[in-house]
């Protein structure tokens, strides 16, 4: 598939995935949603990449939701599997064994907001505003927004924000731990990068494991959630990465890992 609407930079083993439909605030229509998919899905197999930044082109918008004019003439059939294409793009997300960072460069409504509630790490820049208008159009999230964000933020702070469509500035988003950093919007390239650098430059199969242990410990009880955890703790002292990371410890020198 050409991806006519992502834009793809890659280098120091950090991807970069810019949604590049500025004409429309970068919406997200179907289209959108499988060249990203086929985006996503050729970085989880390039070993070279160790962690992806996703953001929006333009300096407007990170991406103002699904796409509303695609989406006015759809049939209930086809709003169902609307929803299925963009939630199967947001548990890939998730399941990525590399972390990846979205960066709030604007808008981040709707499906927008959904996207960036599927990465591991959210900065945004100070004049960003976040929100769920769905309701205001008759509809609710539909990539998983109801879930991921009464996880994140807890039932009744995103109640408050699905139900009344209200849009909130990206302070009081990092308030209530929706976000997880502010910066200037001219420096919020550089912070991202820092931050996917500093993750890249660890031991990829820890880093993935660690992704792993939290995002599905999520859904278990605590007592499988440390079982899981020690397994995944145990697995990591088969690989070479473990043998490099103490023996680069004790031997006072920096860590080289080869991700395996
Ligand atoms: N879908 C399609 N087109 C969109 C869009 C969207 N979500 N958001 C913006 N655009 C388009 C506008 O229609 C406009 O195009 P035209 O020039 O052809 O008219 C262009 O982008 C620029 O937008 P505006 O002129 O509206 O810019 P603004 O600065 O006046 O307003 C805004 C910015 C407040 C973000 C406004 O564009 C807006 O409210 N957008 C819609 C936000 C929204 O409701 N998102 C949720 C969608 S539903 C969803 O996401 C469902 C789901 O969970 C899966």
């Amino acid at each position: 598939m050409e991806e006519k609407n992502i834009l793809l930079e890659t280098g120091e083993g950090v991807a970069l995935v810019t949604v590049n439909r500025p004409e429309s605030l970068n919406a997200l229509n179907s289209r959108v949603l499988s060249e990203l998919e086929c985006v996503l899905y050729g970085l989880e197999q390039d070993r070279g990449v160790r962690a992806v930044i996703l953001t929006g082109a333009g300096d407007k918008a990170f991406v103002a939701g699904a796409d509303i004019k695609e989406m006015a003439a759809m049939t209930s059939y086809q709003g169902h599997q609307f929803a299925l294409q963009g939630q199967r793009l947001m548990l890939f997300l998730e399941k990525m064994t590399k972390p990846v960072i979205a960066a709030l460069n604007g808008y981040a409504l709707g499906g927008g907001l959904e996207l960036a509630l599927a990465c591991d790490v959210i900065y945004a820049s100070d004049n960003a505003k976040l929100g769920f208008p769905e309701v205001t159009l008759g509809i609710i999230p539909g990539f998983g927004g109801t879930q991921n964000l009464s996880r994140l933020i807890g039932p009744n702070r995103a109640k408050e924000l699905v139900l009344s469509g209200r849009i909130i500035p990206a302070a009081r988003a990092l308030e209530w731990g929706i976000v997880n950093e502010l910066c200037p919007q001219a420096e919020l390239r550089d912070k991202v990068m820092g931050l996917a650098r500093e993750m890249a430059r660890n031991g990829s199969l820890a880093v993935g494991y660690a992704k792993d242990a939290i995002t599905n410990g999520l859904d278990m009880t605590k007592e499988d959630g440390f079982r899981y955890e020690s397994s995944l703790f145990g697995v990591l002292f088969a690989t070479q990465d473990q043998k490099e990371g103490m023996g680069a410890f004790v031997e006072k020198r920096k860590a080289e890992f080869q991700g395996k």
